[in-house]
């Protein structure tokens, strides 16, 4: 597609990690794809900032490209658990929506207290690594029970774990069970994904414990049990 445009300034747009399915964009190959044929590649990691790379600099470090993305952007309210977003590049770049960006010039600056509450956020992603190790340790510990479970998992090694139910009123019917139990895991359903692809939006955070999983897990099958054919 690239190759065929004639486009004067061309710009690939991806999530690092995206948000529906928690699996990671190949960024080299994006990288390289925009290189061979004069385009920018911008990468919104709202949802890798914090958790990949060992000091949780997110998709575009973890993959070893920070130096070839000319547009980074990240958010602020995902890992880091704030608000706002913020977009990195070159001096002309930043200089450029400093001046331009009507949406940036014409809204109220964050509030300081935010700033700095974020900048708390950003200090103990860099150092506590235990919350991505723990992270981990949470992820496999769901994808194994599910899977055993015979729930449909994607493939994902993020904090973002989908469970692939198919029907939308499926997705929704097991959303509510489940949070009559006491989990908070919304439905996705179309145009947000493709027709017949409603899932369960399963999110892992540090602040979750392994008897947290264990209690999904419990409740998934049960709930399971009550809907016929679950994503099986
Ligand atoms: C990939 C991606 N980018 C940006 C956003 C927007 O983030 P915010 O709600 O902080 O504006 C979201 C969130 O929902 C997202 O999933």
């Amino acid at each position: 597609q690239l190759q065929r445009s004639d486009a004067r300034r061309k710009l690939v747009v991806t999530d690092g990690v995206f948000s529906m399915d928690g699996d990671v964009a190949p960024l080299s190959d994006y990288v390289a794809a925009c290189e061979d044929n004069d385009a920018w590649l911008m990468v919104d990691d709202a949802h890798g900032l914090g958790v990949l790379d060992d000091q949780g600099r997110g998709s575009v470090v973890a993959q070893g490209v920070n130096e070839r993305v000319p547009v980074l952007m990240g958010t602020l309210g995902k890992g880091l658990g704030t608000a706002g977003a913020f977009v990195a590049g070159s001096h002309a770049l930043i200089e450029t929506l400093i001046q331009f960006a009507r949406t940036y010039i014409y809204t109220t600056a964050m509030p300081a207290a935010v700033a700095s509450a974020t900048l708390v956020s950003l200090s103990k992603a860099r150092e506590e690594h235990w919350r991505r190790e723990k992270l981990v340790v949470l992820i496999q510990r769901f994808r194994a029970g599910a899977a055993q479970l015979g729930f449909t998992l994607m493939d994902s090694a993020t904090p973002i774990q989908p469970l692939l139910i198919g029907a939308d009123q499926q997705a929704m019917a097991l959303s509510q069970q489940l949070r009559e139990q006491g989990f908070l895991i919304t439905a996705i359903r179309p145009p947000t994904v493709p027709d017949g692809q409603a899932r369960l939006r399963v999110t892992l955070s540090a602040a979750h414990e392994e008897s947290d999983v264990d209690a999904l897990l419990a409740a998934l099958e049960k709930v399971g049990c009550l809907t016929s054919d679950v994503g099986r």
